[in-house]
This record gives C-alpha cells, structure tokens and sequence, in this order.
C-alpha cells in the first residue's frame, strides 16, 4: 500500500541537499572549539552555516545561536530572558497566549509554579488570533519581563499580527520572542521589518535533521543560560558544535528561502483543493481556524468531524494508507481535547473530533483524491464506534 503522508506539521521529509551536507561535513573531524588545525576546519563548518541562515533571515551571524531544536530554543528564550529581566527586582510578569505549543506553555507554567512569575494569557478568537488590543492595554500597565506569541499555530495555522505586536513591544521597550517553528519555509519571515528581540527556528520542519534549530536572538539582549558548560554559543549556550548538523540545517534553511514564494502559491492551491473536497463529501465536516488565505499557513488544514473521536479516525485512515494528526495530547491513555481549541470557544466534543491534513513537499491533488475516497467511510466507522 503507498502511504500518503499529510503530516508535514509534526516533521517533513529530509532534503537530499540537507543529507548530502550532512554526509560531506560529517566526514571532518575535530571539535569546533579546538586549536589545531581540525578544529579549524570544523569551525569553519559552523560559521559557514550561521553565515548562510543569517543571510537567509538578513540578520547579523553574531544572532545566530544554534541549539538542538525549537523546544530548546523556546526555553532558552523564555526562561532566559525572564531570569536576566526580573533579576535584582525587575518585572516577572510574562505575556503569551493560551494556544502556544507546549514548548512555550510549558517552560511558562513552570516559572509561574517555581519561579513566581505571574502570566497572562491572552484572549484568542475563534479564529486563533490574539487580541492586540488586549496587549497594548497590559503594555500600558507597565511592568512586563517578556511578550511571547507564536508567529504561526501548529495546530490550526493562524498566522499572528507578530508585525503590530512587535511594534507595539518596542515602543514599549518589552522584549518579544516569537515561536516561528511553523511559520519558517511557509510564508515569507521577513525579520529585518519584525525587529523581534528573539525568534525560535527547527531544522526538521523545513527538511533539514531533527535535534538542530536555532534562536535568533539580538545579540544586546541579556540572557541567562539555561544549560551550563563549555559557552561555546556566546555563553548563553552550551554543548559541543555539531557541523554536520548545522550544515544540513543551512542547506535546507537556503532551499525553502529560495522557494519560499514558491511553494506557499503551490501549497494554497492544494489547501483549498483539500477543503473543498473534504467539504463535498463529508458535509457535516466544520473547518477549524481561519479560512484559506493570508491569514492561515498555506499548508495546514483543520477539520471537526462531528460524532468521532479524532484518535479512532486517525486510526482509521492509518490503516487506509493515510498519516495525519489529531491536536490531541493523551494523558495517561484518555484522549484530551486541544487547548487550542477549547481557548477558540469550541465545544469539548468537537475539539475531541478533529483531525489535522499538513502538506508539504511532495503533496499532490492526487494524495487528496486518495484521501477523499477513504474518509467518508472512516468517518462512518468512527461515529458508529463513537455510538456504542
Ligand atoms: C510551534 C512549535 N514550536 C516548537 C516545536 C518544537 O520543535 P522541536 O521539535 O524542534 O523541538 C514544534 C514542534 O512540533 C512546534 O510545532
């Protein structure tokens, strides 16, 4: 049976480019942070890929600090910069929203539980987007360490005003983070306009190796590191430099630059190709998040199928050829419905009945025809299922 792979959004295939530079700078020997002549040439490694991300982000290498992913670069951010900004008496207030990934919510909750920080959650609306308003108001309150608000949802794609929060962050003098995980090779990050003091990136969401990403983070900003050792990332971040790693992530970090543009008018055509096909044969099905257009990522569907379980479904069109995703995290074997939803206003039930599509490179109007002529029986099963 050929797979159809719909879940770009939880990671995408590696690119050959990005393989290739793996294998070639994976021959080198040498630790990054040696003398002699095989640490050089590793170094050179490294700094040639932190030139290249800079250059394809047009900010300044000295901004680029590598770490293993996205989830390291959230904590780094967030608890980093809250430690340097409440120490001695600073503000310990943390602004973000209620549908960040738990890369962001997480390490959050933890400084409110440990640390004794106090957090805001922002309003979403049952469209996913943030209220700015609300944020210029607590601005004006005065008093915030930090703002952080994904530039994209994982979940639902909706694509934040990340433009006006910053803006309205600077005139404030706040610093803003911004989790651009899924935001990054889908639309055009143009950072030099954002002016965001800190932005997460992950190699293995645009086609380069897992446990490598990046922070982007202005190089004046104070940061208190979260792993201790070597310093060998301008002090705030250590471990051994991996240059085939990195390398793989520049090579596939310059690819979706180049295609950027691109491959956002080829996503859209098969996002739109996807909703209206689910629509017409399944017409009880409900669109989560905005409609296909500016303010979604091109590649990120989201579906209610009222009266399923989504992990049934999932299960279902699993053993039909289809890989994709419910939102739902599982605590202990009970299918929990998405915060993500639950803070738009959706219903317990239809939160717990949805399903995610994400395409990527690859995806066809074929893969979607495919899909079309399994879900409406999965869906029969899986309300069937839910009735007993
Ligand atoms: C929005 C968002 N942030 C952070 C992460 C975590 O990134 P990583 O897998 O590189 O740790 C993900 C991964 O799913 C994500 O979607």
């Amino acid at each position: 049976m050929t797979r159809i792979y719909l879940d770009h959004a939880a990671t995408t295939h590696l690119r050959p480019e990005a393989a290739q530079a793996w294998i070639v700078a994976g021959q080198h020997v040498g630790n990054a942070s040696s003398l002699h002549t095989s640490g050089r040439s590793a170094r050179r490694i490294v700094e040639q890929a932190r030139e290249s991300i800079a250059e394809d982000l047009g900010v300044r290498p000295s901004a680029v600090i590598f770490t293993a992913g996205g989830t390291e670069s959230n904590n780094l951010a967030i608890k980093g910069i809250f430690w340097a900004r409440s120490a001695d008496g600073g503000p310990r207030h943390i602004v973000t929203s209620a549908i960040e990934h738990h890369a962001v919510l997480d390490p959050v909750l933890w400084l409110r539980d440990h640390q004794d920080a106090e957090i805001t959650f922002l309003d979403v609306d049952s469209t996913g987007k943030v209220s700015v308003d609300q944020l210029r108001s607590l601005l004006q309150a005065g008093d915030i360490a930090l703002v952080s608000i994904m530039w994209a949802n994982n979940e639902i794609g909706t694509i934040q005003p990340v433009q006006e929060i910053s803006a309205l962050c600077q005139e404030f003098g706040v610093p803003f983070h911004t989790d651009a995980v899924q935001a990054f090779g889908q639309i055009n990050l143009d950072l030099v306009g954002l002016k965001a003091t800190a932005v997460t990136l992950s190699s293995h969401k645009i086609g380069g190796p897992v446990g490598v990403g990046a922070l982007i983070i202005d190089p004046h900003e104070k940061v208190v590191p979260v792993t201790h050792g070597g310093g060998q990332e301008r002090e705030i971040r250590s471990g051994t430099l991996d240059p085939a790693s990195v390398s793989a992530f520049a090579a596939a970090s310059r690819l979706v630059t180049l295609s950027v543009d691109a491959h956002a008018q080829e996503m859209r055509d098969i996002q739109q190709y996807l909703v209206s096909s689910v629509e017409a044969c399944v017409p009880e099905a409900r669109l989560n998040g905005p409609a296909p257009g500016v303010a979604r990522l091109p590649n990120n569907i989201h579906f209610s199928f009222p009266g399923c379980e989504g992990d049934s479904l999932l299960m279902l069109l699993d053993a039909a050829g289809i890989d994709c995703s419910t939102g739902s995290a599982c605590t202990a074997g009970i299918p929990e419905p998405s915060h993500v939803l639950l803070a738009m206003g959706v219903d317990q039930k239809i939160a717990r009945a949805s399903l995610r599509f994400s395409l990527g490179r690859g995806s066809s109007k074929e893969d979607v025809d495919h899909l079309v002529t399994v879900l409406p029986n999965a869906v029969e099963r899986a309300v069937r299922a839910g009735s007993v």
